[in-house]
């Protein structure tokens, strides 16, 4: 059977990535704080189990991942893929005026839980007879500075290099894993909510946001997702260590 695990579908990007994957019949073990009572109501060829968890708390992070995994070794396995979605745009401030605390459940949220999760993955399924994908979602701030984007685009930076460092160690390793980033470009979610909201002391683009809303710019989360899952379903087709951004495919 099809597995995959995707982190953050309580809503947004992460519950369309979710529900199209179980409409392909792949099994989906969902992550959020948040429950999903959609997807877990859903009567679709696929079956979703959530595992509530704040991935800023990496004690719970690493423990429900063990969970995880022990469940999944009881699976019969014939493809296995983690799709690292989960973020946050916040703490949207200047710097000198930042929160500490907020800063490190960012961090821990947006770089540290992907490092803990990816590791403790690789070594898990080090000896199985499948080789596996990960897709870890990225933005385009990962490759521009934005004011008040210190905290995000530091993070989103930092998971690009990290996943292509894995790459970099999985090709020498010859193990047969793919490592990917997924670009999902601007989508109307709660994340964009967040960032329209911000205080342009905090945000000086804050009208160029609000603007991508009013022009109808953002794109449907399903859209999006739909692009990231017909890869995920042509295995084959993905590259080690590619970028692959949804701009490329819907012009
Ligand atoms: N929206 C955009 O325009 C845009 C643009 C570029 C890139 N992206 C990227 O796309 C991905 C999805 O974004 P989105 O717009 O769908 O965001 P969203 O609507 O805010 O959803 C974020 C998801 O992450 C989960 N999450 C956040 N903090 C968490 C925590 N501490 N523990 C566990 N789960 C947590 C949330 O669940 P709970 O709150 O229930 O925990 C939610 O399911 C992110 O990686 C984001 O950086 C988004």
């Amino acid at each position: 059977m099809k597995y995959a695990v995707v982190t953050g579908t309580s809503k947004g990007l992460g519950a369309s990535i979710a529900k199209l994957l179980l409409e392909a019949s792949v099994n989906v073990i969902g992550l959020a704080r948040g429950e999903n009572q959609e997807l877990e109501n859903a009567d679709l060829p696929g079956k979703y189990k959530h595992y509530q968890v704040d991935l800023a708390d990496m004690e719970q992070t690493e423990k429900t991942f063990e969970n995880i995994i022990s469940f999944m070794k009881k699976q019969p396995i014939e493809s296995l893929q983690l799709v690292q979605n989960a973020a946050l745009v916040t703490p949207i401030e200047q710097v000198g005026k930042q929160d500490a605390a907020k800063l490190t459940a960012h961090v821990h949220v947006n770089l540290l839980s992907p490092m803990v999760v990816t590791n403790l993955w690789l070594n898990a399924w080090r000896d199985s007879d499948f080789s596996l994908v990960i897709a870890n979602v990225t933005s385009g701030a990962a490759n521009r500075s934005v004011y008040g984007w210190n905290a995000y685009g530091s993070t989103k930076a930092g998971l690009d290099r990290y996943t292509n460092t894995v790459a970099v160690e999985q090709e020498k390793l010859q193990t047969g894993n793919k490592v990917f980033l997924f670009d999902p470009s601007i989508m109307d979610t709660d994340m964009q909510r967040e960032i329209r909201s911000a205080d342009p002391s905090q945000f000086i683009d804050v009208d160029q946001f609000k603007n991508y809303k009013t022009e109808n710019k953002l794109r449907e989360t399903d859209v999006v997702a739909k692009v990231l899952v017909d890869r995920l379903l042509d295995e084959e087709s993905i590259q080690n260590g590619e970028y692959y951004s949804v701009k490329d495919i819907l012009k």
